[in-house]
């Protein structure tokens, strides 16, 4: 039987006694309609990086067929629009602590040496590109800037000549074709300069100083722009950071990867995936703790990066990379319906946290470990970005808080609970409520409580599954794993809903309350 012929009959409740007993359970209670918060849009955002295919050969390929005038892969824009990406954080990740951004403008643009992935980066792909970029598929620029091997005045240099009108810098931009500013909101200062990895890398108390002096001359230059900062959920990094750049702050990044396959590419298989997919909420928690212990109710978090699977770029820091191994992370059979589970309980933790988190960004968007892969004929669609369709497109503006049950799912040598929802609202009497299940064979039997209102008799139900936990798309099978659509009839006093097993659901009904 197909997925798609499974979703169907479960979701219009044609089960035998026996099917029904195979169920799992879960209730989604909501006592009253009580906002957590409006829901940043950002949460849907996406990152590139200088990395192995994802500029070069990803969504930049001027020899290509594909590519407009700009080099830009019309499909790949395309697939962005669709999925409303509202904000792109480029060039990287361990490539932006030592990127000089002029080496990627003007007209001489020869080749440098990338100290991060240990390549050359023809830099033909620079600031100008980029924001271009962003401003055809409708994504706000997200630029992180070089703390590790930069100054404070290179950053604030860069600002200028990407937003103001005067000076020196302005006049550069305006001498390469961009009369107008370009209007960039959203900065980082640095990339995990935390970590022994990052090139640069620096003390607690020495990058709290960097930030702060770097901050306060981007902020001269432009005050409109908001500064995002790199942290982990570590007291004394925190301690430092707030209490010496906090003011000049609206984000502190963080990031996840749980698949350590940096230098084995050897995949966890699904269950284990599924014990993963709670870590990202506890790590928002955490970060939220930590933030509230500072005394700080103001900066948000933004989860720059984050992935199911790491990066496979093994001996980047040993004598010898191996560079050839990288092609390993464009292996679609690797993205499977575990992906897209794991990515909805990532959206979910986000909406749940809507009052903190500001921000996230999936690493990357194209090939490597991303969303869409690329190749000479065209694109494949991974699962995730399946996910990203439904959330983007179904999923509404505020956060509600619920309670949930649900029966667990055993995940290797841990239980995890099968179902984990999230619930949004329009406010003009709309609902989303995007559910996930985690359990590979077993449906779950969803049942909703709301409080006293007349809900709807009939609710969309729109569904990214496969037919089995290891389903993938590849270019020979384009959609093994897909979103599609269910319109449901149920009990509106009463209302149950079936979501298939390894399954990613928002159901979409409306109701007017007393
Ligand atoms: O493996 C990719 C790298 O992961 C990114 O460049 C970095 O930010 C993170 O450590």
């Amino acid at each position: 039987m197909t997925a798609w012929r499974v979703i169907v009959l479960l979701a219009f409740g044609a089960m035998t006694a026996s099917a029904e007993e195979a169920c799992i359970k879960a209730t989604v209670t909501v006592d009253q309609v009580r906002e957590v918060a409006a829901v940043s849009p950002l949460i849907y955002g996406q990152f590139l990086e200088h990395f192995h295919r994802v500029v070069y050969g990803g969504i930049y390929d001027p020899q290509s067929p594909l590519s407009d005038k700009n080099g830009f892969r019309r499909d790949v824009m395309e697939a962005i629009r669709r999925i409303h990406v509202p904000i792109l954080r480029w060039p990287g990740g361990c490539f932006a602590s030592a990127y000089h951004w002029r080496d990627g403008v003007g007209e001489d643009r020869s080749g440098t040496y990338d100290k991060a992935w240990r390549v050359e980066d023809p830099n033909t792909f620079g600031t100008d590109e980029f924001i271009s970029f962003c401003r055809e598929t409708g994504a706000e620029p997200y630029l992180c800037g070089n703390a590790g091997t930069g100054t404070p005045e290179e950053l604030s240099d860069w600002v200028e000549y990407c937003n103001l009108s005067i000076g020196k810098w302005a006049r550069l931009r305006r001498a390469n074709g961009f009369e107008e500013p370009r209007r960039v909101r959203y900065w980082s200062i640095g990339n995990e300069n935390w970590g022994g990895h990052e090139i640069g890398a620096k003390t607690p108390d020495e990058f709290a100083r960097f930030v702060a002096e770097t901050a306060k001359m981007m902020r001269r230059v432009d005050g409109l722009i908001e500064l995002a900062a790199p942290s982990l959920p570590n007291a004394d990094w925190n301690k430092a950071l707030l209490g010496t750049a906090g003011p000049y702050l609206d984000y502190i990044a963080i990031h996840s990867y749980e698949d350590p396959l940096w230098q084995n590419n050897d995949p966890a298989p699904y269950a284990r995936c599924m014990k993963w997919s709670v870590n990202p909420e506890a790590l928002i928690s955490k970060t939220h703790d930590l933030l509230r212990s500072l005394g700080n109710t103001r900066i948000r978090v933004a989860y720059d990066e984050w992935n199911l699977r790491g990066w496979h770029h093994p001996n980047f820091t040993a004598p010898v990379a191996d560079i050839p191994a990288r092609d390993a992370n464009d292996l679609n059979k690797t993205y499977t319906c575990a992906d897209a589970v794991y990515a909805g309980c990532f959206l979910n933790a986000c909406l749940r946290h809507a009052d903190i988190v500001g921000m996230a960004n999936f690493a990357p968007l194209v090939n490597s470990r991303g969303a869409i892969f690329t190749h000479k004929d065209g694109i494949v669609l991974r699962p995730t970005y399946h996910v990203f369709d439904l959330y983007a497109n179904h999923a509404l503006s505020k956060s509600i808080q619920t309670s949930t049950k649900s029966g667990e799912f055993r995940a290797e040598d841990a239980d995890v609970t099968a179902m984990d929802a999230a619930l949004t609202c329009s406010g003009d009497g709309r609902y989303a409520l995007a559910a996930v299940n985690r359990h590979d064979r077993l449906p779950l039997r969803m049942t909703l409580r709301f409080p006293e209102s007349s809900l709807s008799e009939t609710a969309e139900l729109w569904t990214v599954t496969g037919a089995y936990p290891d389903s993938f798309n590849d270019v020979d099978r384009p959609g093994d794993v897909a979103l599609i659509k269910t319109d449901i009839t149920w009990d509106p006093r009463n209302p149950v809903c079936t979501l298939s097993p390894h399954s990613v659901n928002i159901v979409c009904f409306t109701a007017s309350g007393k």
